[in-house]
């Protein structure tokens, strides 16, 4: 359960990315706060709708589904609080690299657009939309792994290297946002190593302990965004609300 207690009552959220691991965990534990008024979740495909979770569909490869998106979500009222949590490590043609040579310029493009483009550009339709007179909050989940001070094991060039590219995205966002809307806070979050089907393959290396659920990796980190001040806005923060360092 969480009551998100620096949120106005009766507060919006729109998850896009709910049909994911993390992304279904976040909407139902939003669904079940008191406090929350309606829980608009977006995926690929059809979600189920009740009468507090309103489905919408996009894809992060079609900027007009995003705006359609906005545009739909938007008649119910300002968000109070957005979290991206899509994202991609392998499939459709990605494999984490373990060397250089694995290197391929399609992986790496693809990693950019799914990792990086689709959250910056649901980023760029959602951020003007979040209201002035009281706290609200963006964040799109990156990956500890993108820190790249904190990279003394290589490996994973392309979704460490787009989730790079999405942290500087969204702190280039945040500053722009600061000037129009000081009470917003913009960030990237880490939700720690999730049992979810993008970490199944590379789980065998994790130490029980220190693999989540969805649920508990969602309660994480909506407390984390529920202590977010506009102070945190552009950084990169952990299910535990440790900064990371770029
Ligand atoms: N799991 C972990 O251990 C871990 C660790 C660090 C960071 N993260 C980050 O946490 C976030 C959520 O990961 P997860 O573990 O919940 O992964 P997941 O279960 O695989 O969910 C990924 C989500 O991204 C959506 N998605 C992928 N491509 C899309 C597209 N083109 N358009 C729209 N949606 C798209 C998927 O939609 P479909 O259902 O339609 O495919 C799904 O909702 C990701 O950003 C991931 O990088 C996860």
């Amino acid at each position: 359960m969480i009551s998100m207690s620096s949120l106005a009552e009766g507060y919006r959220a729109w998850v896009f990315g709910a049909s994911g691991g993390i992304g279904s965990a976040l909407t139902a534990l939003l669904e079940g706060d008191a406090r929350c008024a309606a829980v608009h979740s977006g995926a690929r495909s059809p979600l189920p709708a009740d009468s507090k979770k309103h489905p919408f569909l996009f894809s992060l490869e079609d900027e007009e589904s995003v705006r359609r998106a906005v545009d739909t979500a938007i008649v119910d009222g300002p968000p109070d609080i957005v979290i991206v949590a899509t994202g991609r490590l392998h499939g459709h043609g990605l494999q984490p690299e373990k060397s250089m040579r694995a290197l391929e310029a399609d992986a790496l493009m693809e990693s950019y657009r799914i990792n990086a483009i689709g959250p910056a550009l649901i980023a760029k339709h959602v951020l003007p939309k979040l209201p002035r007179d009281r706290k609200s909050v963006f964040a799109a989940l990156s990956a500890r792994v993108s820190s790249i001070s904190d990279n003394r094991s290589g490996g994973w060039h392309a979704y460490r290297a787009s989730k790079a590219a999405l942290n500087m995205l969204i702190r280039n966002c945040s500053i722009e946002l600061a000037v129009r809307n000081r009470n917003a806070v913009c960030v990237t979050l880490h939700p720690g190593t999730v049992d979810t089907n993008m970490s199944k393959p590379f789980q065998s290396h994790v130490p029980n302990e220190k693999l989540f659920s969805p649920a508990v990796s969602a309660l994480h980190l909506l407390r984390v965004a529920n202590d977010l001040t506009p102070e945190h806005t552009g950084r990169l923060i952990a299910w535990d609300g440790q900064v990371i360092d770029y």
